[in-house]
């Protein structure tokens, strides 16, 4: 979605960081963009808002102790690398107001070293010890659930996160065995029963749980575990859930070569009625753990 740079950090023993920032694509196919000029604006805001949120909510959880996800080093406003001055909209060229062009939000964080899940997923190394790996990945993503899922106060109001796009894509796997969340653009906050903007209904077709079909703003925190099962489906069976349909049902009867801790889990945290997954990720993690016990021998 968005435009990725690794970079070096001049001021900081040129250690190696990400640069995220936003993307308007130009030029006769940027259909992206074919807008009235109100239309735009809204559309710069919205990415705009999202980066921000981003922002905060990785320097949220890294302040309250996570580790396993990217530090925010910086974040500034400059130029828009892409944002062209005038577009072909919808009726005809218009142009994008000024202030926009030269004050798009970049978020500096953390560059870790790996490759996504949905890589080191199909690497021999990976698979030799398949339950062993999923079986400690589902518990440092849990453990990060289980923060995000704890109810807080907004004002008058409490709610939790959501992280809400769980999968392969969003996880980075260091050393075979270290395992990073990333992609804090997607979370969202739960509040009075609701899920809020910027980021509400952010989910990924495959992965999202059933419950969201035409009610994407009313998930709840076992959405997250669901996402969870269709993560640790995809990376037993190697099929892509995206390519099974909007909310397919990911059958059980394929996890195959992975012990029966390990599948108890998968499965329970993929029933397709909430109540009858785990009843939040804690309880979820005390099944993993033994399943990784298990899996240790
Ligand atoms: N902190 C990071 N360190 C290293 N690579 C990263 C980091 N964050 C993202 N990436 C890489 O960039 C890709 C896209 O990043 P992501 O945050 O998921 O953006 P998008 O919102 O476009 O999905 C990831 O799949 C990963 O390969
Ligand atoms: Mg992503």
């Amino acid at each position: 979605m968005g435009l990725l740079f690794e970079a070096l950090d001049t001021r900081c023993a040129e250690n190696k960081v990400l640069i995220k920032t936003t993307r308007y694509d130009a030029g006769p196919r940027a259909r992206a963009m074919r807008y009235t000029v109100d239309e735009a604006v809204a559309h710069i805001e919205q990415s705009r808002r999202i980066l921000e949120w981003e922002k905060k909510v990785l320097v949220r959880f890294r302040n309250e102790g996570l580790n396993n996800i990217p530090s925010a080093n910086h974040f500034f406003y400059d130029r828009s690398l892409t944002l062209d001055p005038a577009y072909e909209g919808k009726f005809g060229q218009y142009n994008i107001p000024s202030k926009y062009l030269s004050n798009e939000p970049f978020l500096v964080m953390e560059y870790i070293e790996g490759e996504i899940l949905e890589d080191a997923m199909k690497r021999p190394e990976f698979r030799a010890r398949l339950d062993e790996n999923l079986m400690g990945l589902a518990r440092e993503l849990l453990t990060i659930f289980i923060r995000m899922h704890r109810e807080k106060d907004f004002g008058p109001n409490t709610g939790y996160f959501i992280y809400q796009d769980l999968k392969p894509a969003n996880i980075l796997v260091s050393h075979h065995d270290y395992f990073t969340l990333i992609d804090f653009g997607g979370v969202t906050l739960r509040l009075g029963g609701k899920t809020t903007d910027p980021t509400a209904g952010c989910i990924t077709p495959g992965y999202a749980a059933p419950e969201a079909e035409g009610r994407e703003a009313y998930i709840d925190s076992r959405f997250d575990l669901y996402t969870l099962g269709a993560t640790l489906w995809h990376a037993v069976t190697q099929k892509d859930p995206r390519d099974l349909g909007e909310f397919p049902r990911l059958d059980p009867g394929q996890l195959k070569g992975i012990r029966p801790e390990t599948a108890r889990v998968i499965v329970r945290a993929l029933s397709s009625n909430p109540d009858a997954r785990y009843p939040s990720a804690a309880e979820m993690r005390k099944d993993v753990i033994a399943a990784l016990r298990a899996a240790r021998g």
